[in-house]
């Protein structure tokens, strides 16, 4: 064959021996040995452990009752009892452990957003009782007012 067909079928043969290389180093040791998966195909055995180590972020609703019973309480009997006590003071993670307290927004936003009234019937969040905030007792915070825990007055 002349050299100016062989340099190109050189240069096919070391990429694919370039690839299969690659793919032995960097494919882990554990991968497709059990088989297909009916959802992820192919998969990683070590990576069901690694995702049971995940660490979780949220707990719900349940976990805080042990130790915050009157906030709760007053949530659970309350318009409010829809939310999640996380949705407004964040991810619990491992707390009390780590970390030791929970945030505490006091702030307008927290409340506007959702309460802001939204004009178009667009979605399921027009539905939620609307206050206009530049018209709506702008001077204060809410919670001044409003017990977020029980916000009825
Ligand atoms: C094992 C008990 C325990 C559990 C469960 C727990 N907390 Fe706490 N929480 C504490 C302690 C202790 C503090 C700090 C003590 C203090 O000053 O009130 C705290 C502080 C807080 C604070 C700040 C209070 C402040 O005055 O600064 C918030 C907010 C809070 N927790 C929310 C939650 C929420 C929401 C959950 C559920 C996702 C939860 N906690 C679960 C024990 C707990
Ligand atoms: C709608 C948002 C919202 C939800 C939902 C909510 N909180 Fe709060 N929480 C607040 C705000 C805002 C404050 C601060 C109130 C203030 O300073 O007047 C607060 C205060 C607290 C405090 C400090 C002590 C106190 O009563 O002032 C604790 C503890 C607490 N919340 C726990 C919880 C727990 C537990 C849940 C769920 C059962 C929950 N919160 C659900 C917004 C919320
Ligand atoms: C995650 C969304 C969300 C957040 C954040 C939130 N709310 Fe609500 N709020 C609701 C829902 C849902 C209801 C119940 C609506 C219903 O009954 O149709 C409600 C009801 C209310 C009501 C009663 C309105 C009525 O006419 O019945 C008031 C007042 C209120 N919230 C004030 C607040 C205040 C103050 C804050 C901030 C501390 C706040 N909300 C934060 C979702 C939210
Ligand atoms: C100075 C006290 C005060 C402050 C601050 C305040 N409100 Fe109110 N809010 C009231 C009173 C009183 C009512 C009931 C009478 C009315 O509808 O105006 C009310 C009613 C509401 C309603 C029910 C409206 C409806 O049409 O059913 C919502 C929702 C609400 N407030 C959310 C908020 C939010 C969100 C904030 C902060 C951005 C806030 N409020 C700040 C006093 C206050």
């Amino acid at each position: 064959m002349k050299n100016h067909l062989l340099r190109p079928l050189f240069l096919v043969i070391s990429f694919v021996a370039l690839v299969l290389v690659a793919r032995y180093f960097a494919v882990p040791d554990d991968f497709g040995i059990n088989g297909r998966n009916f959802t992820y195909g192919y998969y990683r055995l070590s990576s069901i452990e690694d995702w049971r180590q995940f660490p979780v972020a949220y707990q719900g609703r349940e976990y805080c009752i042990e130790c915050h019973g009157e906030e709760a309480g007053a949530i659970t009997s309350s318009v409010h009892r829809v939310i999640q006590c996380e949705n407004c003071h964040g991810p619990a993670r491992k707390h009390p452990d780590d970390p030791e307290r929970l945030q505490i927004d006091r702030s307008r936003s927290l409340c506007q957003r959702c309460h802001s009234a939204l004009p178009y019937p667009s979605s399921q969040r027009a539905e939620l009782p609307g206050i206009d905030p530049s018209g709506h007792n702008p001077e204060a915070v809410c919670v001044d007012c409003h017990n977020p825990h029980n916000p009825v007055l």
